[in-house]
């Protein structure tokens, strides 16, 4: 059994993959999370085919239910959690005059809703692995989308802005109990997300997932005292 564990939830493809197999490569047993089954069990199938000792829970990350029962199987599996990712999200555009009601809510809560309700389920086994090594980890993906609003993308980047903020709140309230929490804020990353745009904007012009990665194993090996709240990643023409 892995002395540390992790939950990464949209592990599946792109961002969430990318971190799973670092978390991995640095020694963590891993439940990873995402909606459709298959495509969930392809990746398990990978990370697995590395060496890396993974369960695959298929959830939708809109229903609380399903919430707790991924970190259910977590802890059953692996009794212990050093590093939650919550990772998984969706953004639909629209004109704010054309927004559907059944869109909005799925963006709220996929993308903030879950992080909080992931949160409270596992705050118990982050607050005990705080308490033995001080370097429990929360990472949420937000969006450069977070960090200055985008037209139509208005509700994707006001659920982002909720992560950025919720992450803060959460450094104030458990950094003191050896738990950290990071926003990560990238621009375009080559992913499923951004084919959508990738006529305007090639792959290679783009962040890559595995620098995503390379991040979250950075502040994996930070000293207990260093806290990085938030983490923006730039492409070079779209710099704030
Ligand atoms: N790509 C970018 O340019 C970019 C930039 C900034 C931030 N982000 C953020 O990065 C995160 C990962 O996105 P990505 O770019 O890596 O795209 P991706 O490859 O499409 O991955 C999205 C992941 O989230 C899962 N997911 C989506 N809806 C879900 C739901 N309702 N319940 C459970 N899982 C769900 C997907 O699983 P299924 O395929 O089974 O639905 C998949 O595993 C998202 O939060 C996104 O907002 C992306």
């Amino acid at each position: 059994m892995a002395e540390r564990a992790a939950i990464v939830t949209g592990a599946s493809s792109g961002i969430g993959l990318a971190i799973a197999h670092v978390l991995g490569e640095e020694g963590h047993g891993l439940t990873i999370a995402s909606r459709r089954a298959e495509k969930l069990e392809a990746a398990a199938a990978g990370l697995r085919d590395a060496g890396f000792d993974v369960e695959a829970v298929a959830a939708n990350m809109a229903s609380e239910d399903e919430i707790r029962a991924v970190v259910e199987r977590h802890r059953e599996r692996f009794g212990r959690l050093d590093v939650l990712v919550n990772n998984a999200g969706v953004g639909v555009g629209a004109p704010i005059g054309e927004t559907e009601t059944k869109r909005l809510d799925m963006q709220l809560d996929v993308n903030l809703r879950s992080i909080v309700l992931f949160y409270r389920e596992c705050v118990d086994l982050l607050r005990a692995a705080g308490a033995e090594h001080r370097k429990a980890l929360v990472v949420n993906t937000a969006s450069i989308a977070g960090k200055t609003g985008q037209a139509w993308l208005s509700i994707y980047s006001a659920t982002k802005f909720g992560v950025v903020g919720f992450t803060q709140s959460m450094n104030k309230e458990l950094g003191t109990q050896g738990v950290k929490s990071c926003a990560l804020c990238p621009g375009f990353v080559d992913t499923a997300m951004t084919d959508f745009v990738k006529q305007q904007v090639s792959p290679e012009e783009m962040i890559r997932p595995a620098d995503i990665g390379e991040i979250v194993r950075a502040l994996l090996r930070l000293s207990p005292a260093c806290v990085v709240p938030e983490v923006v990643f730039q492409r070079p023409d779209e710099v704030l």
